[in-house]
């Protein structure tokens, strides 16, 4: 989805499909819907107002914190104007693991419900997790526009997947949108996983997708995407413009960090509103996460790279399907 994450997956968004984004050097494009039409001027102010920020300034998440991104305001309003697109194929597929494995869901890192509500709609019971309470009450606004039936399948809990202890299991556990890169340690992977298949009934399934590392992008002094993308909030109609300020990459520790700047846009395409944030995001080998997988408790099952069972290819996406037990 569409996410600062777009780059290494050369411009696929977190659910590893192209976004619906814009690109300022186009000389002039007309939004969708929209009352404005912005010139290739108009729409690279926000390239040339914005701040240089070297890449010694931003400082890695740490451990057991959530992101600042998933805590800034204009992050989490614009998080559906950049993503909602792009997931409508990861709902399809979601929806096709749920029938496969049944009722209930377990979802770690639900954000915004954009796959959670979909699964809902569709049937099925789910749990959605998610560490931030900002991500959480744009998921519980949507209550309304699904309605009750769905409603009372769904039900949104705010807490550390990494920590997670439910008194419940599950047939299925999902971490769409590549939730599990938030977790910047090997460590905190393997606890989560572990955990994972503590929930999980005997033989029950785990289904998360990543993206592939792409080897040229993991380079220190590797630059950060210079294209700004604009999107438009399904719900509110509200248009965003997000620029990606600076990079700094860690091929130690398998982590880069991105510096990224929102502005909300009013009526004629003019910045009323802005903020800088950044995030964390650890990247994993395939031989690495297959390892992981079968080490926390997990049997692979598949190894696609797209939502429609694409084989495993380089610097797309990783899309597993694993179940508990050996
Ligand atoms: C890219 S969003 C994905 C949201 C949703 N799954 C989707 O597909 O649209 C990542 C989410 O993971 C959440 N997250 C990050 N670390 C977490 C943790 N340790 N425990 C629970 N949620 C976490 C963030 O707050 C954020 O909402």
């Amino acid at each position: 989805m569409a996410c600062p994450a777009d780059w290494f997956s050369g411009g696929r968004g977190i659910f590893g499909q192209r976004a619906s984004f814009f690109c300022a050097s186009h000389p002039t494009f007309r939004l969708p819907r929209s009352p404005f039409c912005l010139s290739a001027e108009q729409a690279t102010i926000g390239i040339v107002r914005r701040k240089r920020v070297s890449p010694q300034s931003i400082h890695h998440r740490t451990s057991g914190d959530v992101d600042r991104y998933y805590r800034t305001p204009l992050s989490v309003q614009s998080y559906d104007a950049f993503n909602a697109l792009a997931a409508r194929t990861a709902v399809h597929f979601f929806v096709s693991q749920a029938k496969k494995f049944g009722s209930p869901v377990l979802e770690l890192g639900a954000g915004t419900g954009l796959i959670s509500w979909e699964v809902a709609a569709a049937g099925f019971e789910i749990v959605a997790v998610d560490l931030s309470a900002p991500m959480l009450e744009q998921a519980e606004e949507k209550r309304a526009a699904y309605g009750r039936e769905t409603g009372n399948r769904i039900e949104f809990i705010q807490a550390d997947m990494v920590e997670l202890a439910l008194d419940r299991r599950f047939n299925l556990a999902i971490l769409p949108g590549r939730s599990f890169q938030h977790l910047t340690t090997p460590q905190e992977q393997r606890a989560t996983l572990t955990n994972i298949a503590e929930h999980l009934h005997p033989s029950g399934g785990l289904v998360m997708n990543l993206f592939d590392p792409d080897f040229l992008l993991c380079l220190p002094g590797a630059r950060p995407p210079s294209e700004e993308h604009l999107a438009q909030d399904p719900a509110s109609g509200r248009w965003f413009r997000r620029n990606f300020l600076a990079r700094k990459t860690d091929p130690l520790r398998q982590i880069f960090t991105e510096a990224v700047r929102i502005d909300a846009l009013d009526a004629h395409g003019h910045a009323n509103e802005g903020e800088e944030t950044e995030w964390s995001l650890r990247w994993s080998h395939q031989q690495e996460m297959h390892y992981l997988l079968e080490l926390s408790g997990f049997t692979v099952e598949a190894l696609y790279s797209d939502f429609i069972g694409s084989p495993p290819a380089y610097g797309q996406e990783q899309v597993w399907i694993a179940r508990r037990g050996k």
